[in-house]
Parts: structure tokens; sequence; C-alpha cells
């Protein structure tokens, strides 16, 4: 139902993700995944240019979509007309910032996080300010709250960004976690923005908690940001949504719809995948769920010293490579002796030295292929010793 992920059909692919390296090396890096497009998508995009629908975006369809989708799989219900189409989710957050936060105050983000949270923050001109999750010994992760309130009562700090599903943890954080993240940005009288990119993607054996969904004011005042383009791979069609919590949050979106403007087909697309494409979204769930667990145990037959703690969502593994010998940058080494590519740990924060990120978004052939190189590159640096 996924289609097969023939590197010969994949690498036909234009996309960041099979263009960035040449073709003998295995791309296992940015968050694109592998599947065959989910047909209700194809079809509405197909039809769209059969009419030459390919102006500027009207909303259509986006609010209802969104929200129907959050009510039947997120058991959340947002307010259909506070949901706004962006150009992606990054845009929509870094908007929602110049609007609601002044020049030069800082926005606290919880390291490893995704990378682009530090240098869009940048360009924003708003500086980072880190609370970095606690690793415990096992290798999983945890909010650590006393970092949070430190540095949300940091001078100058406006905002916090939060990652829910947290990338590239795969950690999905739980209600009462949120709801303590809630009190202590109400507590310190921050803008709280959250991305939830990843919520279309979490895995079995795990309940997804949306902000919005929880009993408390901040959810008024929080920022909800979410999007089909993980779910359903369709970063390159350009649109994700981003939900306002009050009626004052929703007009400051309207009013800026000219920065906001998402693709005309990203939006049909999107709107295909909250509704006609939700047995797709359950097979690649599937997929991924038994990828995990693949992972876990090549990595255990071929690379023992690598610490992998399966994330909860999504299809992206955080790998504790720092037993390996390979330095800070153990992507670089899988890259020079495996040709396999990850993405480098320190994308994520200077806590990610040793670490790596693959992506599992793709067949149970192609992640066994990934490992295999990636044994073979310690194994040639092992011989080099
Ligand atoms: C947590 C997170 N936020 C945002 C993005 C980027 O999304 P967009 O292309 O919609 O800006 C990604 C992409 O992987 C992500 O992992």
């Amino acid at each position: 139902m996924l289609g097969n992920c023939s590197l010969a059909e994949l690498s036909r692919r234009r996309s960041h993700k099979w263009r960035t390296y040449p073709p003998e090396v295995l791309p296992a890096f940015v968050a694109e995944m592998d599947f065959t497009l989910a047909e209700p998508i194809s079809d509405a995009i197909r039809a769209a240019l059969a009419i030459g629908d390919t102006g500027y975006p009207h909303t259509g369809e986006l609010g209802e979509a969104f929200a129907s989708f959050a009510a039947g799989c997120l058991a959340w219900t947002p307010n259909k007309d506070w949901v706004f189409p962006v150009p992606d989710v990054m845009t929509g957050i870094a908007e929602v910032l110049v609007a609601t936060t002044s020049p030069g105050s800082g926005v606290v983000i919880s390291p490893p996080v995704y990378g682009p949270f530090f240098f869009r923050l940048g360009f924003l001109g708003r500086p980072v300010v880190e609370a970095p999750l606690r690793r415990l010994g096992d290798g999983s992760y945890e909010m650590d709250f006393d970092e949070l309130d430190r540095a949300l009562a940091s001078p100058g700090v406006s905002a916090y960004l939060l990652c829910s599903p947290h990338n590239p943890l795969g950690q999905v954080w739980g209600g009462d976690q949120l709801l303590t993240i809630a009190e202590l940005c109400q507590r310190h009288n921050v803008v709280l923005l959250v991305d939830e990119i990843h919520a279309p993607l979490v895995l079995p054996g795990t309940r997804f908690v949306p902000f919005g969904s929880l009993d408390h004011e901040m959810t008024e005042r929080a920022w909800i940001f979410s999007s089909a383009s993980k779910g359903w791979n369709l970063a390159g069609l350009k649109c994700g949504v981003a939900v306002a919590g009050s009626a004052p949050a929703a007009a400051l979106l309207t009013e800026r719809w000219e920065a906001l403007l998402a693709s005309h087909l990203g939006v049909l697309g999107s709107v295909a995948a909250f509704t006609r494409s939700l047995g797709w979204l359950d097979a690649v769930i599937a997929q991924i769920d038994h990828n995990r667990a693949l992972l876990g145990r090549l990595l255990a037959e071929q690379l023992p010293d690598v610490g992998y703690a399966p994330g909860a969502a999504s299809f992206l593994a955080w790998l504790d490579c720092t037993k390996l010998g390979l330095g800070e940058d153990p992507a670089a080494a899988f890259l020079a002796r495996g040709r396999v590519a990850l993405s480098p740990g320190t994308y994520f924060g200077a806590q990610g030295a040793g670490f790596a990120r693959l992506n599992i978004g793709t067949s149970p052939e192609l992640v066994t292929e990934a490992v295999h190189r990636m044994a073979a590159a310690v194994a040639a640096a092992d011989s080099m010793l």
C-alpha cells in the first residue's frame, strides 16, 4: 500500500532528500518520507492542474478539514474559524513572534530540538534562551521544569516555543507536563507557541495530548501550529496551519494574511490529507511502528554500542553514538566511510554532540541498509586504529 521504496524509483525524486548527496549515498537525514503519496492527495493536485487552478490560495475547507481531523484523531475540537493556512510552520511561528514580541526579547526553547528553532529566532532578532531537557541514566529525556522556570524568568524573555511531539526525540509530553508548562508560561506572562507538526504521527501505545485540549487558561493565549507536511509528506506543497486560541489572536492572523500566504496546491493537498487520507496515515503509522522495533533489533545485533530509546512519535530516531569513538559528529563518519547520510546531532543544539538522527520513514529494507552502512563505517573506523 505504501509503495516499495525502491532506490531506483526514489532516486528519480528531485527533493532536498534525494538531490543533496550523490547517488551512491543513502539519504536518511531530512524529515521527508519515502512512501508513495496518498492517492486522494495526488488526485486533488492532478484535478487542480487539469483546470489550471494554480492561483492564489483560498482557505476553502481547510478550517473544517483540520478541525475534523483534530476531533476524530486527536480528541481536540478547535474552532474551525480560528484555523488559518500558513506557508509552513516555521514561517507561521516567525510571523506570530514578530507580531507578539518586541525586537531583542528572548525566546526559550528546549534543546536538543529542531535546528531551525535556533537560527530562525536569530534571524528574527529574538535571542534564544535555552532550557535544556534533562537526560536520564537510561538515555530517555524529561522536561526539566527548574531549568524552564529559570529560563522563563531570565531578563527580557517574552515567549516559549515548545515542540510537541518533540523532534528529534520523538517524545510525547503527557497532560500533566503540558499543564505544568502552561502554569509556568502563565506565571511568567510569556507568549506560548506550540509546534505540533509531528502530532499526526503518534505511534501505537502512546496518547497524544494536544495543547489546545487542556483545561487551562493558557489555551486561549497559546498559538498552535500543525501541518500535513510531516504526516503525509507534503513539505514541498507549502501549507501548514496556525490555530488561534481567541478572537483577538484570530484577528491578528487575519490581518497578516499577506505574510502568511500558503500555496494553493498545498491547501488543496492538506484538505485531502486531513479528510480523505486517514487510512493512508494509519498504514504509515503501522509501518513506522514496525520500523522502530526493527531498528532496535538491527542496532542490538550490529551496533550494540549505539544507544536508542525508540520514540513515541514520528519517523526520526535519535541515536547516542558517544560510545563509538567517532567524535562530536558521528554523522560525518557515517557519511564518509559508510555512504549513509544522517543528520548531525549538533544541528539540534550543543547537547547533540556525539549523537545523530536517523530517518526511518521508509521501507524496512532501507532501514536495514542504513544500519548496515553505519556498521560498515564503524568497522572501517576501527580498522584505522
Ligand atoms: C518540529 C518541526 N517544526 C517545523 C518543521 C518544519 O516544518 P515546515 O516545513 O512546515 O516549516 C519541522 C520539519 O521537520 C519540524 O520537525
